[in-house]
């Protein structure tokens, strides 16, 4: 992500807040639709990366009216928590907060990290997992070996900047043409601009 693109500071807050700008995320149209699709009834939902909570909003509205979101990232702050992430992790707290539904479970942790969380232990396996967090090889990677055998059969697995077709190509799109698609535990659905979607066998 290249923060250039999304100036996250106090005025993008302000601006937020009274309603002159939306919340940022760098998923298109289409990617939503998708990841809305998979997450519709589902019980179980963790997004590696929040960011502003876009997808996490639209995830709690379309899953099981019981369900559970876990929603990782660690939201690096500084300085009295006036810069950095601290700004994003307001809004998101916003944006999800905007829908009732179900219980969300913030983890403000790496993603490999979480699933040794005592909070999110319980609630394991799980049946939908986006994964939208470090996108270098070695941060993907740590995903996913974290979290890949914690889908339950039949559950879905969809990572974000997985395949552009541009050169030179980043680390989790390396890791998921290269690991991922090819790991026999689960089978390939669809994909969808950079997203790729996935099921557990
Ligand atoms: C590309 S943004 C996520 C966008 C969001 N999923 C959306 O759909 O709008 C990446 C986010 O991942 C977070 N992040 C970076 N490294 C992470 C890690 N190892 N584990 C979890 N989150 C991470 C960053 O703080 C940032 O908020």
């Amino acid at each position: 992500m290249n923060l250039r693109y999304y100036p996250v500071n106090f005025r993008h807050y302000v601006k937020y807040k009274i309603g002159l700008t939306p919340a940022y995320t760098q998923t298109s149209e289409s990617e939503r639709k998708c990841l809305q699709k998979y997450a519709t009834g589902k019980k179980t939902l963790v997004e590696i990366g929040v960011f502003e909570g876009v997808n996490t909003r639209q995830f709690r509205s379309v899953m099981n009216a019981e369900g559970t979101i876990i929603a990782v990232d660690p939201y690096p702050r500084s300085f009295f928590n006036l810069l950095g992430f601290a700004w994003i992790r307001r809004i998101a707290h916003v944006e999800v907060g905007k829908v009732n539904r179900g219980n969300v479970i913030w983890v403000e942790n790496l993603g490999k990290l979480a699933p040794k969380e005592e909070k999110v232990m319980p609630h394991l396996p799980v049946d939908f997992l986006f994964i939208d967090g470090d996108h270098s090889y070695e941060g993907i990677k740590g995903d996913w070996e974290a979290w890949s055998d914690l889908i339950e059969s039949g559950g879905i697995v969809a990572l974000h900047d997985s395949f552009n077709g541009k050169q030179p190509r980043i680390g989790s799109e390396i890791f998921t043409q290269e690991v991922i698609l090819k790991d026999r535990r689960f089978t390939f659905i669809e994909s969808v601009d950079t997203l790729t979607v996935i099921q557990r066998n």
